[in-house]
């Protein structure tokens, strides 16, 4: 029998990344999910669906991602990133049923200024950082096999993320100013959602151990967000004037980290594949955006 994989929030960035790889690993059962069938507000639909088609294994994609929002929706935010994690739990314990889910860099928020470490202070000063440490924390007391990726700067040819924002910026103006006193890492989805198919895959064919607990993943190197649009309007052929400014000139609603690169050390480990460089990753990106493959996903 195929092991089934059930995956949430299958229409955001991530989840619509897990899709266009699925292809790939089609010896399992795929269900992706978007929160009409699988409502993480809803105790009843989280339940009842996981009763249902009773997977194997659950990739937690879906979220409350409006960071600067959050501040205002406080019991949404907790109620999505937080209590819901429990409802997941409860069913993942009971039927020792793997679970990955996605945290943030967020929840870091210390005054650490080099690589975080996953057993660093974690003391979240916005809401979604606060949310999404509660729901780590809830997951993991209830099912502490679980396995958490703290992940950061998540960007893909989906959705809504900065590379997107910043190449339509790149159509419309000539002249841009972005902050570059916010260093961290970016993270392509697809080099994300590859070391996750990565992990179930050396767990059910080679019959590694699941790794539980919390992992940090984003790519490698660093940058600035400066730094980082610099380099998507290059690699995009976009003619544009960038400033550096200081983040005190976008005043924000959600206070955002200064310093939030992290460590990979714990991850490599794990992985049979390099972590690549963010601007490789970027390449990648803009390549599959350009070619066919996207047209077709
Ligand atoms: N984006 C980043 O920069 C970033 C950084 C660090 C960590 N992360 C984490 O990485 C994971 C994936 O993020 P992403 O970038 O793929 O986010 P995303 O594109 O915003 O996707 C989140 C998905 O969750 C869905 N969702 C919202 N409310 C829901 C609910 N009540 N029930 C079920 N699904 C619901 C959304 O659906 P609708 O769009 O229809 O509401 C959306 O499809 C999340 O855990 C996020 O916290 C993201």
């Amino acid at each position: 029998m195929k092991k089934k994989i059930l995956l949430s929030g299958a229409n955001g960035q991530l989840g619509k990344t897990f899709r266009a790889l699925s292809g790939n690993y089609n010896q399992w059962e795929w269900y992706f999910l978007t929160k009409k069938d699988f409502n993480l507000k809803s105790e009843d639909s989280v339940r009842t669906t996981l009763n249902n088609i009773k997977p194997d294994i659950i990739i937690n994609c879906g979220a409350y991602t409006a960071v600067d929002q959050a501040e205002s929706e406080h019991q949404k935010a907790m109620l999505i990133n937080a209590k819901s994690l429990g409802w997941i739990a409860d069913y993942a314990e009971k039927y020792n049923t793997k679970v990955i889910h996605f945290s943030t860099d967020y929840v870091y928020h210390n005054q650490c200024n080099r690589p975080l470490l996953e057993t660093d202070v974690c003391t979240p000063l916005s809401v979604y950082g606060k949310s999404k440490l509660e729901g780590e924390q809830l997951l993991l007391s209830i099912h502490p096999t679980s396995l958490i990726l703290r992940t950061s700067w998540v960007y893909s040819p989906y959705g809504k993320n900065f590379f997107l924002t910043m190449q339509k910026l790149g159509e419309e103006r000539d002249e841009l100013k972005v902050v570059n006193d916010q260093i961290g890492s970016p993270t392509y989805t697809f080099d994300l959602a590859e070391s996750c198919l990565n992990i179930i895959n050396s767990h059910f064919k080679k019959g590694k151990e699941f790794p539980s607990g919390i992992y940090n993943y984003s790519n490698e190197g660093c940058c600035s967000w400066y730094d980082f649009a610099h380099a998507i309007l290059e690699l995009s052929g976009k003619k544009v004037h960038l400033t550096p400014v200081s983040s005190s000139e976008f005043p924000a609603k959600a206070p955002r980290p200064a310093f939030s690169l992290m460590s990979k050390k714990k991850i490599r480990s794990l992985l049979n594949q390099p972590i690549p460089h963010w601007r490789d990753s970027l390449k990648n990106c803009i390549n599959r955006q350009s070619s066919k493959l996207i047209r077709e996903e």
